[in-house]
C-alpha cells in the first residue's frame, strides 16, 4: 500500500518520475524548495518540451536533475481559478499516468494554490488529496488494482516551507488519510459483507487499532429496552438483526461534549415501499454516513482531542417481507412520539430519530448527524454539496466555510417552521414522510422533532456526495469518505 514519505534530498536511488503540477503562465519550479542549479535545469528541460499548463495535459521527458529518471509535467489551467476539484483531479492524474508508466516511486512537486485558500491551507489541501488519490477498492476482486504498487510519494518541499514543517503536515495527512480510508472502505463494503453486525465489528476493530475509544453495542433487548421503536421498525423485515453502535472518547477533563450520529443502513431496497430495481444496487452506499461517523472516531482518538466526543450510529437493513412495516403501520419511538409509517423507503429518518434521541444521554453542546437521507438532495444539489439543515446558524455558518476550505462543501437549506405541517398525520404524532414537495427538507423537519432541546443541532443529507456512480472530479467510483476531514477539522476548530 502506497505510503507518503517526505522528500529526500538525497535518495538512494533516483526515482521513477518526478510529477510536476503546472498552471497557465506561471513558474511550476521557482516556488520550489532546490538549488540554483536544480532549478535552471529543470526550467530549461520546461523550455525544451513546452508545457502550457493546460488543464488535462500531460508531457514527459528526461529528468535532468539527479532526484528522478523522468519528469511529467501536469497541466492544471489557470491558476486563478485553480478549484479543488481541478486540483483532485489532476492528482488523480497523476496516480493513472505513474501506474501506467510503472512508476512506482514517484515525486510531486505542486507549487500551486487553491483559489480562494491561503497558501497553508492550500498545500495542506494538496498533501492530503495527493494520498487520498491512489485509492481504490478493490478487496473483493482477484486481479488487485495497479495503484497499489505506488509505493513512494516524495514531495519536493516548497520554497518557504522547512522540513520540520513539512514532515508535521505530512504527520496530520497521514493520520486524516487513514481515517478516509476507513470511512471509503467500510462504505464500499456490499451488503452481503457489511451487515449491522458487520458494522458493530467493524467499529470495534477499529477501536482495537487506536487508543482512547470504547465501544458499545446495544443488540436487539437492549433497544426494546430503550423502546427504540424505529431502530427496531425498520430492521423488522431482514433476517439481520438491527444495532446501535456507541462508540465513545471521553477524556478526564472534556472541554466540550459532541454526538455525531451517522444513518447506517447496510441495503436499502425500500421495503414494502420498494425501490425500483434499476439501480438499486447503489443502496449499498446507505451506510456511508454511519462510515464517516467511524473515521471520523478513529481521527479523533489518535488526535486524542480533550473533549467527550460520541458516535452513534443505529444500523439496520431495510427489507420487504412478511414481518417487515407496512404503510399505515405506527410505530412508538424512543421519545415517545409515535410515527405513521406512510413509506417504508423513509427509513433513514426513523433509525435517526432514536439515534438523535439517545443522544441526550451525553449532554451534548453539539450534535450532527451525517445521512444518505434523500434523494431529493441530490436533485436539489446534484453531486457538489451536502445539504444541510438545522438549528443554529452560527454552526452552519461555520461548518460551511469549513467545507469550503477543506473541498467537502456543505449549503445551507431551510427548516422554516411551516414545514412541519407537511408530516402531520391524520392517526399519529407525525408521519414519516410529506408529498412530493420539499422531500429534503421534510426529511429535515422530521428529524428536528427527535433533537433534545438546548443543542444545537445541525444535519447533513449526503446522498449526493457520499458516494459516486463514476470517477467524479478526482474522487474515486464508489465511496468518498465525505465529511470525515470535515468534521475532524471542526472539532479541532471547538478548541481554538
Ligand atoms: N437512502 C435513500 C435516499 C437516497 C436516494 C440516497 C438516492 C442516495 C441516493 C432514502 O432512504 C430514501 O429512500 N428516501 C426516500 C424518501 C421518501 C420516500 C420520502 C427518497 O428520497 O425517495
Ligand atoms: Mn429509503
Ligand atoms: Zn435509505
Amino acid at each position: 500500500m502506497a505510503d507518503l514519505y517526505q522528500y529526500r534530498t538525497a535518495p538512494e536511488e533516483p526515482l521513477d518520475c518526478l510529477y510536476i503540477l503546472q498552471c497557465i503562465d506561471s513558474d511550476p519550479i521557482n516556488g520550489l524548495d532546490l538549488d540554483t542549479k536544480e532549478k535552471r535545469a529543470l526550467k530549461q528541460k520546461a523550455k525544451a518540451l513546452e508545457p502550457r499548463g493546460e488543464d488535462g495535459e500531460i508531457i514527459s521527458g528526461e529528468c535532468p536533475i539527479a532526484v528522478a529518471r523522468r519528469v511529467t509535467f501536469i497541466g492544471v489551467g489557470d491558476e486563478a481559478d485553480l478549484s479543488h476539484a481541478k486540483l483532485r483531479s489532476a492528482l488523480r492524474r497523476v496516480m493513472k499516468q505513474a501506474t501506467k508508466n510503472r512508476e512506482y516511486q514517484i515525486g510531486l512537486a505542486a507549487a500551486v494554490t487553491v483559489h480562494g485558500l491561503t497558501s497553508a491551507e492550500s498545500r495542506i489541501f494538496t498533501l492530503r488529496e495527493a494520498g487520498l488519490a491512489d485509492y481504490t477498492f478493490d478487496d473483493f476482486k482477484s486481479k488487485k488494482n495497479e495503484f497499489d504498487k505506488i509505493d513512494g510519494i516524495h514531495f519536493i518541499p516548497l520554497a518557504k516551507e522547512s522540513e520540520e514543517e513539512l514532515e508535521d503536515r505530512l504527520k496530520q495527512v497521514r493520520m486524516l488519510r487513514s481515517s478516509v480510508r476507513v470511512a471509503r472502505d467500510l462504505a464500499n463494503r456490499p451488503g452481503n459483507d457489511l451487515t449491522p453486525e458487520g458494522i458493530a465489528v467493524a467499529a470495534k476493530q477499529m477501536a482495537d487499532e487506536v487508543k482512547g475509544l470504547r465501544v458499545t453495542v446495544l443488540g436487539v433487548k437492549e433497544l426494546q429496552k430503550e423502546k427504540m421503536g424505529g431502530i427496531l421498525g425498520v430492521a423488522q423485515g431482514s433476517a439481520q438483526e438491527p444495532r446501535l453502535v456507541v462508540i465513545e472518547h471521553r477524556p478526564k477533563k472534556p472541554k466540550k461534549s459532541v454526538v455525531l450520529v451517522g444513518k447506517g443502513v447496510t441495503f436499502d431496497s425500500g421495503g414494502i415501499s420498494i425501490k425500483p430495481s434499476s439501480g438499486m444496487g447503489w443502496m449499498k452506499y446507505d451506510m456511508s454516513g454511519a462510515a464517516t461517523v467511524i473515521g471520523v472516531m478513529r481521527a479523533v482518538a489518535e488526535l486524542d482531542l480533550p473533549m467527550k466526543i460520541v458516535g452513534l450510529v443505529p444500523t439496520a437493513e431495510n427489507m420487504p417481507s412478511g414481518t417487515a412495516i407496512k404503510p399505515g403501520d405506527i410505530l412508538t419511538m424512543a421519545s415517545g412520539k409515535t410515527v405513521e409509517v406512510d413509506n417504508t423507503d423513509a427509513e433513514g429518518r426513523l433509525l435517526l430519530a432514536d439515534a438523535l434521541h439517545y443522544s441526550a444521554k451525553f449532554n451534548p453542546d453539539i450534535v450532527i448527524d451525517f445521512a444518505t437521507l434523500t434523494g431529493a438532495c441530490v436533485v436539489a444539489l446534484g453531486h457538489e454539496a451536502a445539504g444541510m439543515m438545522g438549528n443554529d446558524d452560527d454552526l452552519m455558518d461555520t461548518l460551511k466555510s469549513l467545507g469550503e476550505k477543506v473541498g467537502e462543501r456543505v449549503w445551507p437549506l431551510p427548516l422554516y417552521e411551516e414545514y412541519a405541517e407537511y408530516l402531520k398525520s391524520e392517526w399519529a404524532d407525525i408521519r414519516n414522510a410529506g408529498s412530493r414537495w420539499g422531500g429534503v427538507v421534510t426529511a429535515g423537519a422530521f428529524l428536528r422533532e427527535f433533537v433534545p432541546d438546548k443543542v444545537s443541532w445541525a444535519h447533513l443529507d449526503v446522498a449526493g456526495v457520499a458516494y459516486h456512480e463514476k470517477e467524479h472530479n478526482g474522487l474515486p467510483k464508489g465511496a468518498s469518505g465525505f465529511g470525515v476531514v470535515l468534521t475532524v477539522e471542526f472539532l479541532k476548530g471547538l478548541l481554538a
